[in-house]
């Protein structure tokens, strides 16, 4: 097991977990991961719906390698560079990424282009709390916990510039008093009323 598993444990065993495994098994098709990290949501992906898979990541990690089935191609790139066509792929996943990544509008821009109209991106993330105190306090840590924590950024409103970069969220939910924000986003398609959303959603 490596140091990032070991240090994540008691979250995996108390919110992520849980959230993986309900969400991951819904990618399908041809998947890109981006962020791929030690390959931790490897065990939760229906491998039967999965056609090709990509993990991508800025290094691969020797953990992602050895847990990884056959099926796994590795790239070493940038989530706001993909290196894919347009509208070629039907699932993106990104876990615990969005955080991170040092520019998520163009990453949001890039994971659109790649997706296929029926498309679909799997999230998990930490955003900033919606409750004031709790806010305050993430907004106090993240003076220096970016620099802890390889550029991990506690105040960002993830779910919120998802939707901005044109998707919709359905279905979503949140957990540890809505610290993690979880949705299946889809493309909107230009022309569309968002207030269709759920009938897009249901549609596909
Ligand atoms: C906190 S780890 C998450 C790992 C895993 N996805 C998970 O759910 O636990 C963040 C990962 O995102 C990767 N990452 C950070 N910035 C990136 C970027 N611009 N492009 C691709 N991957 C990036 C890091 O290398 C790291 O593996």
């Amino acid at each position: 097991m490596s140091i990032y598993d070991i240090l994540m444990s008691p979250l995996e065993k108390r919110i992520l977990g849980d959230l993986r495994r309900s969400l991951i098994p819904r990618a399908r098709g041809q998947v890109l991961e981006i962020g791929v990290g030690t390959g931790v949501n490897f065990p939760n992906y229906d491998w039967q719906k999965i056609t090709a898979f990509t993990a991508l990541d800025l290094q691969v990690d020797p953990a992602a390698r050895h847990r990884a089935p056959a099926l796994v191609r590795f790239l070493a790139g940038t989530a706001e560079r993909l290196p894919f066509a347009d509208g070629s792929l039907d699932t993106v996943v990104a876990t615990l990424v969005f955080c991170t990544v040092p520019d998520l509008p163009t990453t949001l821009a890039e994971i659109r282009r790649v997706l296929k109209t029926d498309g679909s991106l799997l999230f998990i993330d930490h955003v900033l709390p919606e409750d004031k105190k709790m806010a305050a306090l993430f907004r106090t840590a993240n003076r220096v916990w970016p620099h802890l924590a390889h550029g991990c950024n506690l105040t960002r409103g993830i779910h919120r510039e998802i939707a901005a970069a044109g998707f919709s969220i359905a279905p979503a939910g949140s957990a540890a008093h809505q610290i993690f924000r979880w949705g299946v986003a889809r493309p909107l398609i230009i022309g569309s009323n968002p207030e269709n959303d759920d009938a897009q959603a249901k549609g596909r």
